[in-house]
């Protein structure tokens, strides 16, 4: 097996749990903020938003949480996810056998992302809960039809505010979210008061992870029928991304391996949270593990932000929350990777980062689609752009260990497939594609308006 090109577990070894991590960290996570009062929230005033079990998961400390068995059911739609030896890309690079690429794929779920691990059991919870109609912000697109394929499966409306560069660049995500029932617009809308109020100020606006989770919010709070749902930052969406490195854990020692280095890309920090959390009890045991969060220089929350409180949203309407922020001003720009552009972090990855548990890159979109044009002409597979970010780095990695004589096992998520993001390919490729790095100075403007937070 050492040697193989796939490592495929059975559907007997799916995960029958999720792992939160929060169990095993040195310090417990601080806690959300209510805006108003700035006093710790509980979990009656997240209940208007979501459903109650997501609401003691968000909050618990418990090392192992037991997955639904009707969630397990489902996940073998295409769960276990295989684990790759990169054979083809390592001869590209030249590399000596004692360094080695290997990654997680998780595009062979419907949504062609690892989103649907959280998707279907935050639809599964909502169910039980009676709720009837989900409402949710969708970045890249993945995230969206993500939910809407988990509303189809447990029959439950959904409602997806996309940014609307998205919503231009990918009009066939739209396309698949209503083929799975949803309904889908263009944020900022004129649906919502936060959507008429951006636009108004500025009519010709790109949108924002942070606008359009607005939108949600709002639609979740005026409507009796309608909870919301999130696609990334929050620890119950990590906790349901970690099927992700417990299988690479299993499929690592079929290969015979432990990985040196575990990288991700992060928009919010759901799968790289997925693929490294695992890990993180034996690198707190002493291992000699190294852990990598991959951002786009054009949107810089974990390198060049604040570990801050700061709201979640455009408006100001969720909690705060301690992570590492860029303001919830900051309008990042139109970079491909729709899924990255986010102005804040998951709180639990921007602890572990403040901890220096795990550490953090930028990378230019240019550079990062190389990594995936070289990543494709040898291993086959057209990554989306968000894990563009992660093979650049991978490669980087594997090429620094060979240059250094050191003996190397590097591990990556591919997070999802690029099948949709042919109009990214199609710049990069004829030569328009742009980079863009945020100045310090707009970063600055940006946090200047943090809220202010006595700790
Ligand atoms: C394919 C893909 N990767 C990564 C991300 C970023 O989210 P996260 O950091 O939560 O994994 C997204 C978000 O939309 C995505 O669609």
């Amino acid at each position: 097996m050492a040697d193989s090109t796939r490592y495929v577990l059975q559907e007997n070894q799916i995960p029958t749990s999720w792992y939160n991590v929060v169990a095993d960290l040195p310090t417990p996570p601080p806690p959300p903020l209510n805006p108003g009062t700035k006093m710790p929230i509980g979990p009656e005033d997240l209940a208007p938003l979501f459903p109650m079990a997501i609401i003691q998961q968000e909050v618990s400390a418990q090392r192992h949480i037991d997955i639904p068995g009707e969630v397990l059911d489902i996940y073998k739609l295409w769960r276990p996810t295989p684990l790759y030896r990169a054979h083809r890309l390592e001869a590209a690079l030249d590399l000596p056998k004692n360094v080695r690429i290997f990654y997680k794929y998780e595009g062979t779920s419907p949504a062609g992302s690892h989103k649907p691990n959280t998707a279907v059991p935050q639809a599964y919870y909502a169910k039980q809960e009676g709720v009837t109609r989900l409402a949710t912000e969708t970045g890249a697109g993945q995230w969206g039809s993500a939910l809407s394929f988990a509303g189809a499966l447990f029959g439950i409306d959904v409602k997806v505010y996309m940014v609307k560069i998205s919503f231009s660049q990918k009009p066939y995500r739209r396309a698949l979210m209503e083929t799975w029932g949803a309904q889908c617009v263009a944020s900022p809308s004129n649906e919502t008061n936060a959507g008429r109020a951006i636009l108004a100020a500025d009519p010709d606006s790109n949108g924002s992870l942070g606008i359009a989770i607005s939108e949600a919010v709002e639609d979740a709070a005026t409507r009796e029928d309608t909870k919301y749902a999130l696609g990334s930052v929050l620890n119950h969406v990590l906790l349901h991304q970690t099927v992700i490195g417990q299988e690479a854990i299993a499929q690592m020692a079929m290969a015979d391996a432990y990985p040196d280095v575990v990288i991700g890309c992060t928009g919010g920090g759901s799968n790289f949270a997925g693929i490294s959390f695992p890990f993180v009890p034996e690198k707190l045991n002493g291992k000699n593990i190294r852990i990598i969060a991959v951002e786009p220089a054009a949107c810089p929350s974990l390198t060049k932000g604040v570990y801050a409180y700061d709201f979640g949203d455009t408006a100001g309407m969720t909690p705060l929350m301690k992570m590492h922020t860029l303001g919830s001003a900051f309008m990042p720009a139109s970079i491909h990777a729709g899924g990255l552009r986010y102005h804040g972090m998951a709180p639990l990855v921007s602890l572990m980062h403040d901890q220096g548990i795990i550490e953090a890159q930028a990378v230019k979109q240019r550079d990062a689609f190389a990594a995936a044009i070289q990543f494709a002409r040898t291993e086959g597979i057209l990554p989306a752009p968000e894990p563009t970010h992660a093979i650049k780095v991978a490669i980087d990695e594997a090429l620094k260990a060979k240059e250094a004589g050191e003996e190397k096992t590097i591990l990556f998520n591919l997070c999802g497939h690029g099948n949709f993001d042919l109009v990214a390919y199609d710049r990069y490729i004829s030569g328009q594609m742009e980079d863009y790095e945020h100045p310090q100075s707009e970063i600055a403007m940006a946090l200047a308006g943090l809220p202010s937070v006595a700790e």
